[in-house]
This record gives structure tokens, C-alpha cells and sequence, in this order.
């Protein structure tokens, strides 16, 4: 029987944890898992004095899949660098070798008035970013505070080497073959030796997918390029820091941050995340968006399970919600019906249920 580990972490994380608790467990008579909860984030640094805890880590490495919720809030911002609740993610996506992080960007027809763009811009905008997880400047050593010359100063290091950048483009290419067969590789290699570096292995592995169109287009470039033509993209591979700047830019297109979800692979078990932070102001008050979260369970029903179809009546219960005209807060709009967390899951759930 699967073992699923929930982490429902910090902030909204309990709560949009629970509406995917809520769909899993529809799928019991066909697909029986077990699973384990435990703390990461700030919840493990209140537990165990660690964002990260050896109890949580030991599950971890037994698991099958990995659900998270969000990690972060305000009470923790003043702890040290490696006491933070961010430790706690970024340790689990390191320790569990999960180089490749998934966010597949979708407009749902139901919300296209709702994204910042005109609705003309988001016509046949569907890609998805293939983030690096496990290097970069987030990892990167030396890194640090100190004092140098008398000056105080702050200081990080990004690095890439040949082997991780090989291992994340060739995920994005067969990634492409799949789909429209185009992979628009980021980088700064204008002013960046490492993203120069980026660049010349990227092509390289390119070599193998003759097949697959590869552009190379800066990462100033693209922020801007998503806002002017979005559905110009299909497979966008990005270095760690500038993949979690844009995916958040990409995720307000579809309307609202809360609606997407991301799969985070390389390793022997995956982890399945909404690419959504613990947004510490709505906590515990029924407000969250849970379907970045419950588009996480589908991805993980497809990705470590192999059922594409659940993910898929997942899919259609979200868009049917949608078309409803249901909506929590992030995403409302006058005329449409203003739902809780619960209510919006009890709704997904609902449709679910009748589908299977
Ligand atoms: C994300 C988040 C994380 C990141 C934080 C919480 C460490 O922003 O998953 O995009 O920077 O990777
Ligand atoms: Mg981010």
C-alpha cells in the first residue's frame, strides 16, 4: 500500500492540507494509501527546534509521495538563515535530490477575465517551467555575512556545475517532445559566467533533441516576454533563482498565485506542492484558495501513481467549479459566489465523487 507523507507546514498549509486529504480519500476503493502527517517549516521549528526534523526526514525517506503545504510566517523572520522555516523546504528538495520542479501554467477558461492580461493575450497559453530545485545561488557556497575591510557585507554564490545542468535541460527536452517541441532556456549570460556556462551546456544537450526547437532568451527578456505573448512559450527551463522568480509572474496570468500547483522530481519519491507561499495574513480564517493545492494531489495521482486519470477528473471538478461561477477570495469577481476553503473543496470533492 502507497505511503503518503503529509506536511502541511505553516499558515494556509493546514487547511488547503486538508481539502486534499478531503479528494485523495474519494479514490479509496481504488487506490488505497496509507498516510503519515509531520511538521516541516516553522510547525517543526515550534515542535523540534528544526525546520526540518530527523522524524520528519526518516518519513520522508520511506515514503512513496510527498504532499506540502507552505512553509513561512512572520514569527520566524528574525531566526538565523539555517533555523528559518525556508530551511525546512529547501532541505527536503536537497536531501531527497529533487533537481526538477514542475509548474505547469494553465488559464482556466472561467478565469481569463479574471487575469491581469486581456483575454485576446491568453489565447492558447499553456506551458510549464522546469525550474531548477537543488542548486544556484540557493545553494551555493561560500556563502554569508561578515566583515570584510571594515565594511559589513552579504554575499552568495551561484554556481552551476556541468552535470546539473545537463541532467535539468534534458528533463526539459524530453518534456518538450511531449508537447509542442520547444524549450526556451533562461539565463543572463550577458553579464553571468555561470549562466554563460548555462547556455553553452544547454546547447550541447540540445544536440540529442534535434527534434526540439531551443531559444535561449534572457531572464530580463522573459519577464517581459510573458506579459506581451505568453503563448509563445511551451517548455521554459530555468536556473533555481530565476525560475522562482518568473514562475510567480507566470501564475498571475492564470488569474490568482493560489491556482497553481507544482511537482518536484529527480529522486526516488516525488514531492507535490501549490507554488503558492503560507500567506500568514489569511491564515486559519477559511479564505485560502485550496486548488493549487488539490491540483498538487492530481499531479501526484499522475506522476507517482500513473494515474492520469484521476488527475484528469480532478482537472474537470476544478474547471466545472470554476464555471460555476465558485470562487474564494483570491479569485473573485462581482456576480460570482464568494466560497470558503471547505466549501470550495466540498465542491471539487462533490464533483469528484460523482465522476469515479
Ligand atoms: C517556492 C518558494 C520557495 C523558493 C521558498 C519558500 C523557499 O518561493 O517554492 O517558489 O524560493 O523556492
Ligand atoms: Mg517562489
Amino acid at each position: 500500500m502507497p505511503k503518503i507523507l503529509m506536511l502541511a507546514g505553516d499558515g494556509i498549509g493546514p487547511e488547503i492540507m486538508e481539502e486534499a486529504k478531503k479528494i485523495l480519500s474519494l479514490f479509496k476503493d481504488t487506490f488505497d494509501f496509507s498516510f503519515v502527517e509531520k511538521p516541516i517549516g516553522g510547525a517543526g521549528i515550534d515542535k523540534h527546534g528544526d525546520p526540518f526534523p530527523s522524524e520528519t526526514a526518516n518519513e520522508a525517506l520511506t515514503a512513496d509521495a510527498i504532499l506540502l503545504g507552505a512553509v513561512g510566517g512572520p514569527q520566524w523572520d528574525s531566526f538565523p538563515m539555517a533555523q528559518r522555516p525556508e530551511k525546512g523546504l529547501l532541505a527536503i528538495r536537497k536531501e531527497l535530490g529533487l533537481f526538477a520542479n514542475l509548474r505547469p501554467v494553465k488559464i482556466w477558461p472561467a478565469l481569463a477575465g479574471f487575469s491581469p492580461l486581456r483575454p485576446e493575450k491568453l489565447e492558447n497559453v499553456s506551458f510549464t517551467v522546469v525550474r531548477e530545485l537543488t542548486g544556484d545561488v540557493y545553494f551555493g557556497q561560500p556563502r554569508g555575512i561578515e566583515i570584510r575591510g571594515g565594511t559589513r557585507v552579504g554575499f552568495n554564490t551561484m554556481i552551476y556545475s556541468e552535470d546539473e545542468i545537463r541532467r535539468i535541460a534534458k528533463i526539459a527536452f524530453d518534456m518538450a517532445r511531449k508537447s509542442q517541441k520547444i524549450v526556451h532556456s533562461i539565463d543572463k549570460a550577458n553579464v553571468l559566467e555561470t549562466m554563460r556556462f548555462w547556455r553553452e551546456i544547454v546547447s550541447d544537450v540540445h544536440k540529442d533533441y534535434p527534434d526540439v526547437h531551443l531559444e535561449h532568451f534572457y531572464v530580463d527578456n522573459t519577464a517581459m516576454q510573458l506579459i506581451r505573448q505568453p503563448s509563445a512559450f511551451d517548455v521554459m527551463l530555468t536556473p533555481n533563482m530565476f525560475g522562482d522568480i518568473l514562475s510567480d509572474e507566470a501564475a498571475v496570468l492564470s488569474g490568482s498565485l493560489g491556482m497553481l500547483p507544482s511537482a518536484s522530481i529527480g529522486g526516488k519519491q516525488a514531492l507535490y506542492e501549490p507554488i503558492h507561499g503560507s500567506a500568514p495574513d489569511i491564515a486559519g480564517q477559511g479564505l485560502a484558495n485550496p486548488i493549487g493545492m488539490i491540483l498538487s494531489v492530481a499531479m501526484m495521482l499522475e506522476i507517482s501513481f500513473g494515474r492520469q486519470d484521476y488527475a484528469k477528473i480532478i482537472d474537470k471538478a476544478v474547471g466545472d467549479c470554476l464555471a460555476e461561477g465558485l470562487r474564494t477570495g483570491d479569485i473573485w469577481s462581482e456576480g460570482m459566489q464568494k466560497v470558503s476553503t471547505a466549501a470550495m473543496g466540498d465542491a471539487v470533492a462533490g464533483k469528484v465523487a460523482a465522476a469515479i
